[in-house]
């Protein structure tokens, strides 16, 4: 007979199955490479947060931004650095817009465990992604010269503005965080879009704005430094 502990893993691989196979046949059916790479992440990590990762929220919120960034800066980049990049699904989401004609995102995080499952996410994008473990106060902003900072990880960084201070003048950067102080990695949450505005200090805001989810509010700045 199996014990308890048993039967859960037992639980837990069955379900990892489940979910490779409806992802792989999602994949199949709508022919998104994107949902090619989330299903390879689900059979070769099963570690990795990736449901977490890819929920409604995560995607509404990277939606928002890519919809914004589009309206206000246009699609075309030649280098964008994507800071606090977690498992690149903003990325796999800007190479899956026909609207974007992007030369190269690089995906920055200092977690080292998580450049394998971006580049794995990203795959399709060979040649066009790269996925580097670093700290993002550690970087060369003025000899790498990105067109494009991203940081949808603000609530995760001891000081935005030390942070800010570190790109060169006219860097364009899109910024998001969030009010939601309960979650305990969340250690500089923000509690409205103006504390957000204030602690950036950008010289030029092209949007500023909020989107409202069910257990707390993510709140956008895209400008200039
Ligand atoms: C939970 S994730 C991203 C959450 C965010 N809401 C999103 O999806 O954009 C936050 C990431 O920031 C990374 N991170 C935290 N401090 C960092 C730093 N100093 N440099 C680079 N990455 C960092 C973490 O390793 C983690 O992968």
């Amino acid at each position: 007979m199996m014990d308890a502990t048993t039967r859960t893993h037992r639980h837990t691989e069955d379900w990892r199955e489940h979910a490779y196979d409806l992802t792989r046949g999602i994949a199949a059916y709508t022919a998104s490479p994107l949902i090619d790479g989330l299903a390879r992440v689900v059979a070769g990590y099963p570690k990795a947060d990736i449901a977490n990762a890819f929920n409604h929220k995560q995607v509404a919120c990277k939606m928002w931004a890519r919809d914004k960034l589009f309206e206000r800066c246009g699609g075309r980049f030649k280098r964008i650095w994507v800071l606090g990049g977690w498992y690149g699904v903003l990325p796999a989401m800007l190479f899956d817009d026909a609207r974007f004609d992007i030369d190269m995102i690089e995906s920055i995080d200092i977690d080292p465990h998580v450049a394998a499952i971006a580049q794995t996410l990203n795959r399709s994008a060979a040649g066009r992604f790269r996925a580097l473990t670093s700290d993002m106060y550690a970087l060369d902003y003025a000899a790498a010269k990105p067109d494009l900072v991203v940081n949808s990880s603000c609530e995760h960084i001891a000081d935005v503005r030390d942070w800010l201070d570190m790109l060169p003048e006219g860097t364009l950067v899109l910024l998001q965080s969030n009010d939601y102080f309960s979650e305990p990695t969340h250690i500089n949450c923000v509690a409205s879009l103006k504390a957000f505005e204030a602690m950036a200090a950008l010289r030029q805001i092209r949007f500023s704005g909020e989107l409202p989810t069910k257990n707390y509010t993510r709140f956008m700045l895209i400008g200039t430094v």
